[in-house]
C-alpha cells in the first residue's frame, strides 16, 4: 500500500528545483491528488518528470551508475543539470495508509572522487504525534550511519531524543541504495514497507506494435512496459479466475468503439489469444490485425483491471494513437480506477485539451520554462481565476488552449 503525497527534484536534467505538493518543508500544502496529470509544452521536463521515477526504479534494481548510464540518460554528468553546483537530490513523501503517518524519503546523489556517481546520502523521516515532530529512523552518508528497527521510534534530529532499538549501518558499497539493502530484512519494517512501494511503481508507454507480436504460453500477472505481454497477462486473467476474465472483457468491449465481443481463445499449447469480434464481421480479428488505438485502450483496460494493483502507475501521453473523443471517457475511467484512499496512484503526463478536460484544477501540475531555461511547475488552482472559472463550469482544457494558463 502506499502513495505519494509530495515531491520534489533537484538537478536532475531540466528540473533544477520542482516540488509538488506535501513535503517535509512544505507540511502545509495540499497532498498530491490520486491522479496526477503532468501537462505542458514539449521540452518543458514532462518525460524527465516520468524518468525520475524509473530512475529510482533502475536504481533499485541495479546500482547507481548502471542507471545513470541506462535509457540513454547518457551517465551522471550528462543527466545531472547543466552548471549544477550541488547533487541531484529527491525527495519523496508518502503515506503507507491512513493510519500512518507520513514518512519523507531523501536521496542525495553526487560524483565520488574519482567523479563516479553514488549515494551520498539516505534518509527516511517519519512525523510522529499528527506532525508536532520528527524522528529519523535511516540516515547514511557515504554508506555510514543507523537505522531504527521495527514500525516506529527513531530520533529527534533537533532535541537528540530517541526512541527504539537503533543499530549502526556501514555498507560496503555507496553505488547501491541502503534502502534496498536494509530493506529485506523484515525487521526494519518501514524500510521494508517503502521499498515494496517503490517496486510496485510501474511505468507505461505502450506500444501497439509489440502488443501484435506473437508471444510465448507463459501467464503473466502484470503488463510489461510496452505491453508486448499483453496476451499473457489476459491468459493469466483467464487462468486465475474465469468468471472475473469475462466480466472484464464484457466491460472493456463496451469502452472499445464498434468492438461486439473480445473473447479469450485457448490454443492447442494452451496460449491464450483474443479474439475481437466487430461490427458488420462475422468471423473475429485477433490482436495482430486490430488498430492501434483499440489495442491500447485494451491495454489501459486491462491496467485498470489489474488483480492486486501496482501501488503507483505512470502513463506518458496516453493520447498517443487514440481519436480525441476517446480521451475523456479514458480520463474519466483512469480517475474512477484509483478509487478512494490508498489502492492505487495515477500519473500521466499528457499533450490533450480532451484528456484535461475531464480532469480538475487540483490534479493539474503544468511545467514551464523559466527564463534561465530550467523548468517550473505550477498547480492549475495557482493560476488566477482558473479555479473559479470551472467552477461556473468552464472545461479545465478548453481553458488550457485559450491560454487561460499554461
Ligand atoms: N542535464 C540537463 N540540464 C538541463 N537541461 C537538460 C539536461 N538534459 C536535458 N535537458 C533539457 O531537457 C529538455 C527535454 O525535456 P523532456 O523531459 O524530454 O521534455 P518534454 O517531455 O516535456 O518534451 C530539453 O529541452 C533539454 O534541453
Ligand atoms: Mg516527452
Amino acid at each position: 500500500m502506499g502513495k505519494i503525497l509530495g515531491l520534489r527534484v533537484q538537478n536532475y536534467g531540466p528540473l533544477k528545483d520542482i516540488k509538488m505538493g506535501h513535503t517535509h518543508a512544505d507540511k502545509n500544502s495540499k497532498p498530491l491528488d490520486d491522479l496526477v496529470a503532468i501537462i505542458g509544452p514539449s521540452g518543458t521536463g514532462k518525460s524527465s518528470f516520468a524518468d525520475v521515477f524509473d530512475f529510482i526504479s533502475d536504481c533499485l534494481n541495479s546500482n547507481i551508475e548502471t542507471a545513470c548510464d541506462s535509457n540513454n540518460r547518457g551517465g551522471y554528468s550528462q543527466l545531472v543539470s547543466q552548471g549544477a553546483s550541488c547533487d541531484m537530490q529527491f525527495e519523496i513523501c508518502y503515506r503507507e495508509n491512513n493510519n500512518s503517518q507520513p514518512i519523507t524519503y531523501e536521496l542525495t546523489i553526487g560524483p565520488d572522487n574519482i567523479n563516479r556517481p553514488c549515494v551520498i546520502s539516505e534518509r527516511l523521516r517519519q512525523s510522529v504525534d499528527n506532525r508536532e515532530y520528527v524522528l529519523t529512523f535511516l540516515s547514511l552518508v557515504d554508506g555510514k550511519g543507523f537505522a531504527y528497527i521495527g514500525n516506529e521510534g527513531g530520533q529527534d534530529d533537533e532535541t537528540g531524543n530517541a526512541v527504539g532499538e537503533k543499530i549502526e549501518i556501514e555498507l560496503s558499497d555507496t553505488k547501491k541504495l541502503g534502502i534496498v539493502t536494509l530493506g529485506e530484512f523484515k525487521q526494519y519494517e518501514r524500510i521494508n514497507k517503502f521499498l515494496r512501494f517503490l517496486k510496485s511503481c510501474f511505468l507505461c508507454y505502450f506500444s501497439p506494435a509489440s502488443a501484435r507480436q506473437v508471444q510465448t504460453t507463459a501467464p503473466a500477472p502484470y503488463l510489461n512496459r510496452i505491453g508486448s505481454n499483453l496476451n499473457n497477462v489476459a491468459q493469466y486473467m483467464y487462468r486465475e479466475n474465469p468468471k472475473k476474465f469475462a466480466e472484464v472483457l464484457s466491460e472493456i468491449q463496451d469502452k472499445i468503439p464498434n468492438i461486439t465481443r473480445i473473447a479469450p481463445k485457448e490454443m492447442p499449447n494452451k496460449q491464450i489469444v483474443l479474439e475481437f469480434y466487430q461490427k458488420g464481421f462475422e468471423k473475429p480479428f485477433y490482436s495482430n490485425r486490430m488498430s492501434d488505438g483499440t489495442l491500447k485502450l485494451f491495454a489501459y483496460y486491462m491496467l485498470m483491471n489489474e488483480n492486486n494493483p501496482r501501488q503507483l502507475v505512470f502513463i506518458e501521453e496516453p493520447e498517443n494513437g487514440l481519436y480525441h473523443q476517446y480521451l475523456s471517457d479514458l480520463a474519466i475511467d483512469l480517475a474512477n480506477s484509483v478509487g478512494t484512499g490508498f489502492s492505487k496512484q495515477i500519473f500521466v503526463t499528457t499533450h490533450s485539451p480532451f484528456f484535461v478536460n475531464a480532469l480538475r484544477p487540483d490534479q493539474i501540475w503544468v511545467l514551464e520554462k523559466d527564463k534561465t531555461g530550467f523548468s517550473v511547475i505550477k498547480n492549475a488552482t495557482d493560476y488566477d481565476f482558473v479555479k473559479e472559472m470551472v467552477e461556473e463550469g468552464a472545461y479545465l482544457g478548453d481553458l488550457w488552449n485559450s491560454k487561460f494558463f499554461g
